[in-house]
């Protein structure tokens, strides 16, 4: 069996023909079992759309059905091989709504082919695969321009399309690009020359596929692999489990824990089927140290120099949800084996996939490619994109619906934070708060307007102060004139209103108040951020549930009666979204009690916790 692997991806639009041609591909290499050929040349003849012939499609698009059935699958992998090299095919689905499968795919491969049917040219879906392909790290495109036959074979048609596509290429960076004009449904070009193009004189597709170079020397990287799990059966054994992400790895090498900078020596190199001499990429392995370096999962195991904890990064963002991405929002990061929060900081710039250039932005959409800032909660290990795909590949993920909402390349690095020292004052919170025989705390109402939130506040800041309590109360309406003056009510300036506010909030609890915090706050995702501003216990989601149809038979402020007749836009529960408290420490329902009872209610609520005495 050869032992080299190239692993291609193929990509392109709907309908370039990327089917027939991986169907031409298998075929020619013999992968296609007896059977299935003869049950395919049977369907060629009652569905193909090729006359008289084999409709490689079928083979492919077959399996496509069978595979959508089983859903979770969105890439698909075919495995052949030459005398020469042994190949995997990445297949992701051509349209536009599947950039996520083309991420996942790009971000494993060697190489890409990139479909362009030579009647339409180079498209948007082109330029934002080549453009993916590029920044996630593909070095070899082969530029595959298919249905030369309906242009007639015509060597004008090839050249300017290869012409259209080199002009992007400068923006591209580094790829290397092959050109192939191709008729994958005769197989010219493919894997045999072509005797109608006789003015191509360059090789075949599969030429290419078993001659290009493999550029990354994974082996030739310093040692990295970051730890799944701590594997401790019992106090004789431990070690820590992980695939190698780069380098290769011997007993007696010293490495260190990249979080800690613990250094130690590998004494065993553990596997399934006994002890390794070496070890290198790709291979499942559980490394025993000489002593203990206090790793967890997550954490690298590094050979020096090891790679840089971050708690700041500049990325590249593929944006793969419906709701854009948004300054201020925070999302589980995961890089390697490690998963932390990650707060956008900064969204500067989007790839316009028509030219290449770079626009100013302050949100992503769908299918978007942009320059991110993202802060981390705890410092991470990880590696420019361009060093290290496992360390510097990273995934976004929703905290609620755990969707994975983006998928990002690291292009810089910040230890910002670790340098700015976290001043530490003799007198803390819990001593500032003693003053008053108070645990700080936040009380954060969430609600419509004309809930009754600041109503409600405010009765129960009255109560508190009675007591003699240090109390503080950050109104929407109130905040919204001085510190959130520049913000209005799109989503995005709703996501920095309530990011400060939770920022202010924390300051708050850091000086030992109780502070009550009134805003609509109408999204979970930033409530979520609110509470993890501050620790456990000090947080108290309290949901002032008043129906919709109630607070417009209220409108204190008329705002309903305006929302209703269009003079006012995005106004939440008419023409913008409420996202109910799915679990708040408090619910006030409005309808069955007074502000007075409620308010009640809150305090105490406060009492049962120990925040007030
Ligand atoms: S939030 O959604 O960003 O949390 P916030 O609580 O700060 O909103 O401000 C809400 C107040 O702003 C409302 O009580 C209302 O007085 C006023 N307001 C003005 N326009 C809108 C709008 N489109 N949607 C909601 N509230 C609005």
């Amino acid at each position: 069996m050869p032992d080299s692997l190239l692993r291609v991806l193929t990509c392109g639009s709907v309908d370039d023909g990327k089917s027939t041609l991986i169907g031409r591909l298998l075929f020619e290499c013999g992968s296609i079992p007896d059977d299935v050929m003869v049950a395919l040349e049977s369907d060629s003849r009652r569905f193909g759309t090729v006359e008289n012939g084999v409709d490689y499609a079928l083979l492919v698009d077959g399996l496509a059905a069978e595979r959508e059935q089983g859903v979770t699958i969105d890439v698909a992998y075919r495995y052949f091989e030459t005398p020469k090299r042994r190949f995997i095919l990445a297949d992701t689905p051509g349209h536009q709504q599947y950039t996520r499968n083309m991420v996942t795919g790009a971000s494993n491969s060697n190489l890409a082919i990139l479909l362009v049917d030579a009647r339409k040219g180079i498209l948007d879906q082109t330029r934002r695969h080549a453009a993916i392909a590029s920044l996630l790290g593909i070095h070899d495109l082969v530029l595959a321009v298919n249905k030369m036959d309906l242009m007639g074979f015509d060597e004008a048609v090839f050249d300017r399309i290869v012409a259209d596509f080199r002009a992007l290429l400068g923006r591209l960076g580094t790829m290397t690009v092959t050109p192939i004009p191709v008729c994958a449904r005769d197989g010219d070009n493919v894997t045999t020359a072509s005797s109608r193009m006789p003015w191509y004189t360059g090789t075949t597709l599969l030429k290419v596929l078993e001659d290009v170079e493999l550029t990354r020397a994974d082996a030739d990287r310093p040692f990295r692999m970051p730890v799944q799990f701590v594997n401790r059966p019992d106090h004789t054994f431990r070690g820590y489990a992980g695939t190698v992400s780069a380098g290769t790895i011997r007993p007696g090498a010293t490495v260190v824990n990249a979080a800690t900078g613990v250094e130690a020596k590998i004494a065993r190199i553990v596997t399934m089927d006994g002890d390794l001499e070496d070890a290198g990429f790709d291979q499942p392995v559980t490394l025993v140290l000489d002593r203990e370096i206090d790793a967890s999962r997550g954490d690298v195991i590094a050979a020096a120099p090891p790679p840089r904890l971050a708690d700041q990064i500049d990325c590249w963002v593929v944006w793969m949800d419906e709701t854009p991405l948004f300054r201020g929002r925070a999302y589980q990061f995961m890089l390697g084996a490690r998963t932390v929060t990650g707060t956008i900081t900064d969204i500067t710039n989007r790839l316009d996939v028509e030219t290449l250039n770079e626009i100013g932005v302050r949100e992503l959409h769908l299918n978007e490619i942009g320059r991110v800032s993202i802060s981390l909660s705890h410092p991470v290990a990880c590696e420019t994109y361009e060093t290290s795909r496992e360390l510097g590949g990273f995934i976004l993920i929703d905290r609620l619906t755990r969707n994975t909402v983006g998928a990002g390349m690291v292009t810089n690095i910040h230890a910002g934070r670790s340098e700015v020292y976290w001043h530490r004052l003799d007198v803390d919170k819990q001593a500032r708060a003693g003053l008053n025989a108070q645990k700080p705390a936040v009380l954060w109402f969430t609600g419509l307007s004309g809930a009754g939130k600041s109503t409600i506040a405010n009765l129960v800041e009255k109560r508190l102060h009675a007591m003699g309590k240090h109390t503080m109360v950050l109104d929407g309406d109130n905040v919204r004139h001085g510190l959130n003056r520049d913000l209005g009510f799109t989503e995005a300036d709703r996501v920095e209103n309530i990011r400060r506010v939770a920022e202010v909030s924390k300051l708050f609890v850091e000086a030992g108040l109780i502070v009550l915090v009134s805003f609509i706050s109408p999204y979970r995702n930033e409530r979520m951020l609110a509470r993890d501003c501050v620790e456990e216990g000090e947080f108290l989601e309290i949901f002032v549930d008043t129906p919709v149809d109630e607070c417009r038979r209220r409108d204190p402020k008329g705002l309903y009666q305006k929302a209703d007749s269009g003079q006012l836009r995005n106004f939440t529960g008419v023409d913008a979204p409420y996202e109910e408290p799915l679990d708040p420490e408090i619910r006030l329902l409005t309808l069955e009690a007074t502000p007075e009872e409620l308010a009640e209610r809150v305090v105490v609520a406060l009492r049962e916790r120990g925040i007030v005495t």
